[in-house]
C-alpha cells in the first residue's frame, strides 16, 4: 500500500498541498497518497490520533491548528520550538514529532530567486505567527539585521524579546508601522493585510531593494508600491512550495528542487 499523508485544517478545501506532494512524489518516484482532512475546531487531537492509528506516515497542519499541533508533540525540532507552531507531524518510536518548515520554505523561495540573504538587513512587517516562524531560519541563512515593524508596537516588542536569545548572531529591533524608515536589502510583508483586502502604506523615506509578500493570489498594495518603484518582487507561492518540499524531504528522505515546481 502507498504511504499515506494528509493536511489538516479548518477550512481545508483551498489547500494546494495534495497537488504539490503528488507532483513531488511523481518526480522522485515515491508511492504515496496525500489527502485533505477537515477537522472540527474542537476535533484536532482526535483527528490526528485516528490518522496515525490507521498507519498514516505524516501530516501537514494548517490554520488554525499549528499552535495546537505544537502543544501535542512529544518531540520538537529547534525551529518548531522557536516558532511555537508546528506544520509537519510524524510518528517515530511511538512518539509524535513536530517540525515547522515555513521559515525554511521562505528562505528556499528567496534563494531560488537568487536574492542574497547573507549579511543582509531585512524589514519584516507584521508581528504575528507568520513572522515568529521565519526569523530563526532567516538568521540561519545569514541575515544579520532584522527590524520587525507592526501596527501594534507592543506586539513587535514582545516578539523581539521572545526571539532575541534564539538568534544571538543577529540584531533584532521593533518599530511601529507609522515610524518606519531606513534602508533595507529586503522587505517582507508578513501581515494579513492583503488577505483581508487592507492597504498597507509604505513611507517614501523607506528604502529597499527587494520585496516579498507572504500572501499570494491576492491584490497587494505592498507589492504595488514596490513595483511602482521598479523593485523586484515575489509573492508567497514560492514559500508555499518551499515549505511543502521541506516537509516532503523530512518524511521521505529526498528533497526535490524548488525551481522545478515554481
Ligand atoms: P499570522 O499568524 O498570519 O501572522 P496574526 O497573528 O493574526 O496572523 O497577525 C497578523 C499580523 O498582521 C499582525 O502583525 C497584525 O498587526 P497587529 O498586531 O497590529 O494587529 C497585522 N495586520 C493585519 N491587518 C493589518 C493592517 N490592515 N495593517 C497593518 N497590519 C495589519
Amino acid at each position: 500500500m502507498s504511504k499515506q499523508f494528509a493536511v489538516i485544517g479548518h477550512p481545508i478545501e483551498q489547500s494546494r498541498s495534495p497537488e504539490l506532494h503528488h507532483a513531488f512524489a511523481q518526480k522522485t518516484g515515491i508511492d504515496l497518497h496525500y489527502s485533505k482532512r477537515l477537522a472540527p475546531l474542537d476535533g484536532f487531537e482526535a483527528n490526528i490520533k485516528a490518522f496515525f492509528a490507521q498507519g498514516g506516515s505524516g501530516m501537514n497542519v494548517t490554520v488554525p491548528f499549528k499552535e495546537q499541533a505544537f502543544a501535542q508533540c512529544h518531540v520538537l525540532t529547534e525551529r518548531a520550538k522557536i516558532a511555537k507552531a508546528v506544520n509537519t507531524l510524524w510518528m517515530q518510536d511511538g512518539k509524535l514529532h513536530g517540525d515547522n518548515t515555513d521559515g525554511q520554505g521562505l528562505v528556499d523561495a528567496i534563494q531560488a530567486l537568487n536574492w542574497n540573504l547573507d549579511n543582509t538587513a531585512i524589514l519584516i512587517i507584521g508581528a504575528g505567527g507568520a513572522t515568529r516562524g521565519v526569523v530563526y531560519p532567516l538568521v540561519q541563512a545569514g541575515v544579520k539585521n532584522i527590524v520587525i515593524a507592526n501596527r501594534t508596537l507592543a506586539r513587535a516588542e514582545q516578539l523581539v524579546a521572545d526571539l532575541k536569545d534564539a538568534v544571538p548572531q543577529a540584531t533584532l529591533a521593533a518599530v511601529s508601522l507609522e515610524h518606519l524608515s531606513g534602508e533595507f536589502d529586503l522587505v517582507i510583508n508578513a501581515t494579513s493585510a492583503s488577505l483581508s483586502g487592507d492597504a498597507l502604506v509604505l513611507p517614501e523615506t523607506l528604502q529597499f531593494k527587494y520585496a516579498y509578500e507572504m500572501a499570494y493570489g491576492k491584490p497587494s498594495s505592498f507589492l504595488d508600491q514596490a513595483k511602482a518603484r521598479g523593485i523586484p518582487t515575489s509573492e508567497g507561492y514560492g514559500m508555499l512550495v518551499g515549505q511543502a518540499i521541506e516537509s516532503f524531504s523530512i518524511w521521505n528522505g529526498i528533497k526535490p528542487s524548488l525551481k522545478d515546481f515554481l
